[in-house]
């Protein structure tokens, strides 16, 4: 913030900018989304108030109220609050270590009519579980069989030094994928990302404008500085080592709960549970 005062930039960055967000700043955020692996046109990268923002934007483009949503049997607690927020009708799909079953994704979008799919495949919350890339072309192949659309949040890839491949890469013109700088930096920071396939380019836009005119380019800039300074990076390392000891601990403590956390020793957010056990 105070290299903002000292640079001379803050005035340029009181005013309205572009509701997807100024172009500097999200060229820098691309570089950062293709070390994720997920690589885009500048074009169809937006930037959010965080994450939720994200999900939501995403979500209204797909799925209207009173609509079956489709999701992990366990998700996201934000993603319960955007539903009952705006009736989606969730329903839960049942997966095993590997993430979803393909097979019991294919009869939920049969049987309840869901246009849409919100996953996390790279450690699922709450469960922790990373889906293989096997699994993840399953994932892919039944999405597109049903004409449907998948959510991908994906604010945990960061805690992999090389994160499995996002399933947005594998079918892109069906997929919505979400980021944040929530977990990486700062929640405070509020600031998020939404890739979307290319035809949705005017509706985003419309619907960042509907739903808050613009991310702060003042915190965008905060993130775009951390990205290009490489303080990021620093930050990140950090958060990796303290997840691997952290777990490390919570296996020695819990292990005779716990399924092993060493099976996703990057994961913060999981609680790895065993089905099976006590
Ligand atoms: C799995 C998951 N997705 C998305 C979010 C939302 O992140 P943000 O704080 O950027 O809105 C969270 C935050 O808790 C989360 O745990």
């Amino acid at each position: 913030m105070s290299e903002l005062l000292d640079d001379g930039v803050l005035e340029s960055l009181l005013g309205y900018l572009p509701h997807q967000g100024a172009a500097a700043h999200r060229e820098i955020f691309l570089g950062w989304l293709s070390d994720l692996g997920l690589k885009t046109d500048v074009q169809n990268l937006f930037i959010t108030h965080g994450g939720q923002h994200a999900i939501s934007i995403a979500l209204n483009m797909v799925s209207a109220p009173g609509e079956a949503v489709l999701t992990e049997q366990f998700t996201y607690s934000g993603m319960v609050a955007l539903s009952s927020q705006n009736g989606y009708r969730l329903h839960g799909v049942p997966g095993d270590a590997h993430g979803l079953l393909p097979e019991a994704l294919d009869r939920a979008f049969g049987e309840t009519g869901a246009r849409a799919l919100f996953a996390t495949p790279t450690l699922q919350t709450p469960t922790a579980t990373v889906m293989s890339s096997e699994r993840r072309e399953l994932i892919a192949n039944v999405i597109k069989k049903h004409g449907a659309f998948l959510i991908e949040d994906d604010v945990y890839a960061f805690l992999f030094e090389s994160p499995p491949i996002p399933i947005s890469m594998l079918i892109p013109e069906r997929s919505f994928y979400v980021s944040s700088f929530a977990k990486c930096l700062a929640p405070g920071l509020r600031i998020g990302s939404l890739v979307a396939p290319e035809p949705f380019r005017d509706r985003v836009i419309n619907a960042i404008r509907a739903t808050g005119w613009m991310a702060s380019p003042i915190m965008s800039e905060v993130v775009s500085r951390l990205i290009h300074s490489g303080d990021l990076s620093r930050q990140v390392h950090a958060k990796r080592g303290a997840a691997a000891r952290r777990n490390a601990i919570a296996d020695r403590v819990l292990g005779n709960w716990l399924s092993p956390l060493s099976a996703a020793p990057a994961s913060i957010a999981g609680c790895l549970f065993r089905p099976d056990g006590p």
